[in-house]
Protein backbone atom coordinates (compact mmCIF):
# COMPACT_ATOMS: atom_id res chain seq x y z
CA UNK A 1 0.00 0.00 0.00
CA UNK A 2 1.36 3.00 -0.93
CA UNK A 3 2.40 5.73 2.09
CA UNK A 4 -1.14 8.88 2.33
CA UNK A 5 -0.60 12.06 0.73
CA UNK A 6 1.14 14.77 3.24
CA UNK A 7 -1.54 17.07 4.39
CA UNK A 8 -1.39 20.03 2.86
CA UNK A 9 -0.30 22.98 5.08
CA UNK A 10 -1.09 26.90 3.94
CA UNK A 11 1.05 28.81 7.00
CA UNK A 12 -0.06 32.92 7.45
CA UNK A 13 2.68 34.39 9.13
CA UNK A 14 3.30 38.38 9.65
CA UNK A 15 6.80 38.50 10.65
CA UNK A 16 9.93 37.01 11.02
CA UNK A 17 8.55 33.48 10.15
CA UNK A 18 10.76 31.18 12.72
CA UNK A 19 7.78 28.85 13.02
CA UNK A 20 7.31 28.76 9.36
CA UNK A 21 10.66 27.73 9.12
CA UNK A 22 10.50 25.12 11.67
CA UNK A 23 8.06 23.73 9.56
CA UNK A 24 9.48 23.56 6.28
CA UNK A 25 12.22 22.01 7.97
CA UNK A 26 10.25 19.40 9.25
CA UNK A 27 7.95 18.76 6.07
CA UNK A 28 11.47 18.37 4.48
CA UNK A 29 11.33 14.56 5.83
CA UNK A 30 8.79 12.81 4.34
CA UNK A 31 8.10 10.64 7.16
CA UNK A 32 6.37 13.78 8.27
CA UNK A 33 3.17 13.54 6.63
CA UNK A 34 2.60 17.36 5.64
CA UNK A 35 4.05 19.69 3.53
CA UNK A 36 3.36 23.31 3.21
CA UNK A 37 1.96 24.20 -0.18
CA UNK A 38 1.76 28.25 0.22
CA UNK A 39 2.47 31.21 2.85
CA UNK A 40 0.23 33.96 3.36
CA UNK A 41 0.59 37.46 4.89
CA UNK A 42 -1.02 40.78 6.01
CA UNK A 43 2.14 42.47 4.75
CA UNK A 44 4.72 42.57 2.00
CA UNK A 45 8.49 42.93 2.81
CA UNK A 46 8.97 40.41 5.86
CA UNK A 47 11.25 37.39 6.47
CA UNK A 48 8.67 35.23 6.84
CA UNK A 49 7.90 36.06 2.83
CA UNK A 50 11.17 35.16 1.91
CA UNK A 51 11.79 32.35 3.65
CA UNK A 52 8.80 30.74 1.46
CA UNK A 53 10.28 32.30 -1.14
CA UNK A 54 14.05 30.66 -0.83
CA UNK A 55 11.79 27.45 -0.14
CA UNK A 56 9.99 27.72 -3.75
CA UNK A 57 6.63 27.56 -1.80
CA UNK A 58 3.59 30.20 -3.40
CA UNK A 59 2.82 33.27 -1.44
CA UNK A 60 -0.23 35.81 -0.78
CA UNK A 61 -0.46 38.74 0.86
CA UNK A 62 -3.43 40.44 1.53
CA UNK A 63 -2.77 44.21 3.21
CA UNK A 64 -5.72 44.86 4.99
CA UNK A 65 -5.71 48.70 4.11
CA UNK A 66 -6.20 47.28 0.30
CA UNK A 67 -9.57 46.42 1.00
CA UNK A 68 -12.93 48.21 1.43
CA UNK A 69 -14.02 46.44 4.52
CA UNK A 70 -12.48 44.15 7.26
CA UNK A 71 -15.02 41.41 5.74
CA UNK A 72 -13.38 42.08 2.05
CA UNK A 73 -10.17 41.13 3.36
CA UNK A 74 -10.90 38.44 5.26
CA UNK A 75 -12.78 36.85 2.49
CA UNK A 76 -10.00 37.37 0.11
CA UNK A 77 -7.72 36.14 2.16
CA UNK A 78 -9.55 32.75 2.70
CA UNK A 79 -9.91 32.71 -1.08
CA UNK A 80 -6.61 32.25 -1.25
CA UNK A 81 -5.74 29.89 1.24
CA UNK A 82 -8.82 27.96 -0.45
CA UNK A 83 -7.51 28.28 -3.83
CA UNK A 84 -4.17 25.98 -2.11
CA UNK A 85 -7.05 23.34 -0.73
CA UNK A 86 -5.56 23.26 2.76
CA UNK A 87 -6.20 20.60 4.88
CA UNK A 88 -4.81 22.61 7.82
CA UNK A 89 -4.04 26.18 8.12
CA UNK A 90 -1.56 27.42 10.76
CA UNK A 91 -1.51 30.90 12.00
CA UNK A 92 2.38 31.21 13.08
CA UNK A 93 2.69 34.91 13.92
CA UNK A 94 0.35 35.65 11.87
CA UNK A 95 -1.22 38.95 13.98
CA UNK A 96 -4.69 39.26 12.70
CA UNK A 97 -7.79 38.03 13.79
CA UNK A 98 -10.06 36.08 11.11
CA UNK A 99 -13.58 35.66 11.28
CA UNK A 100 -16.47 32.90 12.04
CA UNK A 101 -17.17 32.68 8.17
CA UNK A 102 -13.55 32.19 7.54
CA UNK A 103 -13.33 29.55 10.29
CA UNK A 104 -16.41 28.00 9.35
CA UNK A 105 -15.20 27.90 5.39
CA UNK A 106 -12.72 25.42 7.22
CA UNK A 107 -14.38 23.30 8.92
CA UNK A 108 -12.68 24.52 12.21
CA UNK A 109 -9.27 23.11 10.62
CA UNK A 110 -7.10 26.38 11.44
CA UNK A 111 -4.61 26.45 14.15
CA UNK A 112 -2.64 29.46 16.26
CA UNK A 113 0.20 29.39 18.08
CA UNK A 114 0.59 31.92 21.27
CA UNK A 115 3.12 32.87 22.99
CA UNK A 116 2.22 32.25 26.25
CA UNK A 117 0.00 29.58 29.03
CA UNK A 118 -3.41 30.23 28.02
CA UNK A 119 -5.91 30.72 29.34
CA UNK A 120 -3.34 33.57 30.93
CA UNK A 121 -2.27 36.46 28.68
CA UNK A 122 -4.27 35.99 25.54
CA UNK A 123 -3.85 38.96 22.94
CA UNK A 124 -0.67 40.83 21.09
CA UNK A 125 2.16 41.01 24.42
CA UNK A 126 1.85 37.80 25.70
CA UNK A 127 5.25 37.87 26.98
CA UNK A 128 5.49 41.33 28.33
CA UNK A 129 2.02 40.96 29.97
CA UNK A 130 3.93 37.49 31.41
CA UNK A 131 6.82 39.66 33.23
CA UNK A 132 4.90 42.61 33.91
CA UNK A 133 2.27 40.27 36.10
CA UNK A 134 5.80 38.40 37.40
CA UNK A 135 4.74 35.16 37.07
CA UNK A 136 7.89 32.59 37.92
CA UNK A 137 6.51 30.05 33.95
CA UNK A 138 5.02 30.92 31.50
CA UNK A 139 4.97 29.02 28.00
CA UNK A 140 3.46 28.64 24.44
CA UNK A 141 0.24 27.47 23.65
CA UNK A 142 -1.16 25.73 20.22
CA UNK A 143 -4.83 25.79 19.66
CA UNK A 144 -7.43 24.92 17.29
CA UNK A 145 -8.75 28.78 16.31
CA UNK A 146 -12.44 29.99 17.50
CA UNK A 147 -14.40 33.46 17.79
CA UNK A 148 -12.44 34.21 20.35
CA UNK A 149 -8.67 35.87 21.34
CA UNK A 150 -6.64 33.13 22.02
CA UNK A 151 -9.38 31.10 23.43
CA UNK A 152 -9.91 27.50 21.52
CA UNK A 153 -9.70 24.46 22.14
CA UNK A 154 -6.04 23.17 23.53
CA UNK A 155 -4.01 20.72 21.04
CA UNK A 156 -0.49 21.73 23.28
CA UNK A 157 0.69 23.65 25.99
CA UNK A 158 4.96 23.61 27.08
CA UNK A 159 6.39 25.52 30.01
CA UNK A 160 9.17 27.84 29.50
CA UNK A 161 10.59 29.47 32.93
CA UNK A 162 10.86 32.79 33.89
CA UNK A 163 14.09 34.52 34.50
CA UNK A 164 14.86 36.98 37.08
CA UNK A 165 17.26 39.05 34.67
CA UNK A 166 14.48 38.77 31.36
CA UNK A 167 13.43 40.91 29.17
CA UNK A 168 10.47 40.95 26.77
CA UNK A 169 13.54 40.34 23.93
CA UNK A 170 14.69 37.20 26.08
CA UNK A 171 12.07 35.93 27.54
CA UNK A 172 10.22 35.75 23.77
CA UNK A 173 13.37 34.28 22.59
CA UNK A 174 12.89 31.10 25.24
CA UNK A 175 9.08 30.46 24.29
CA UNK A 176 9.92 30.82 21.03
CA UNK A 177 12.26 28.07 21.15
CA UNK A 178 9.36 25.92 23.03
CA UNK A 179 6.92 26.93 20.54
CA UNK A 180 8.56 26.17 17.60
CA UNK A 181 9.55 22.49 18.89
CA UNK A 182 5.54 22.54 19.86
CA UNK A 183 4.61 23.33 16.98
CA UNK A 184 6.47 20.41 14.52
CA UNK A 185 5.37 18.11 17.19
CA UNK A 186 1.92 18.88 16.86
CA UNK A 187 0.88 19.73 13.20
CA UNK A 188 2.52 16.74 12.73
CA UNK A 189 0.42 14.68 14.67
CA UNK A 190 -2.24 15.97 13.69
CA UNK A 191 -1.67 15.47 10.27
CA UNK A 192 -0.58 12.23 10.82
CA UNK A 193 -2.98 11.14 12.94
CA UNK A 194 -6.30 13.47 12.54
CA UNK A 195 -7.57 14.91 15.65
CA UNK A 196 -11.13 15.29 17.24
CA UNK A 197 -12.32 18.25 19.46
CA UNK A 198 -15.31 17.45 22.22
CA UNK A 199 -16.34 19.70 25.25
CA UNK A 200 -12.99 21.61 24.23
CA UNK A 201 -11.18 18.38 24.33
CA UNK A 202 -8.71 18.03 21.90
CA UNK A 203 -7.60 14.06 20.67
CA UNK A 204 -4.99 12.71 18.23
CA UNK A 205 -6.74 9.86 16.22
CA UNK A 206 -9.44 9.47 13.68
C1 LIG B 1 5.51 33.82 17.94
O1 LIG B 1 6.02 33.85 19.25
C2 LIG B 1 3.99 33.74 17.96
O2 LIG B 1 3.49 32.97 19.00
C3 LIG B 1 3.63 35.18 18.16
O3 LIG B 1 4.50 35.87 17.31
C4 LIG B 1 5.73 35.16 17.22
C5 LIG B 1 6.08 34.97 15.77
O4 LIG B 1 7.37 34.54 15.58
N1 LIG B 1 2.25 35.38 17.85
C6 LIG B 1 1.45 36.18 18.55
O5 LIG B 1 1.81 36.84 19.48
C7 LIG B 1 0.01 36.21 18.04
N2 LIG B 1 -0.85 36.80 19.02
P1 LIG B 1 7.90 34.09 14.13
O6 LIG B 1 7.41 35.12 13.13
O7 LIG B 1 9.40 34.11 14.26
O8 LIG B 1 7.35 32.71 13.86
Amino acid sequence: MSAPAPARLVVLVSGSGTNLQALLDACADPAYGARVVAVGADREGIEGLARAERAGIPTFVHRVKDHDTREEWDRALAASCAEHLPDLIVSAGFMKLVSEEFLTRFGGRVVNTHPALSPSFPGMHGPQEALDYGVKVTGCTLFVIDGGVDTGPIVAQTVVPVEDDDDVESLHERIKVAERAMLVENVGRMAREGFTITDRKVRFGR
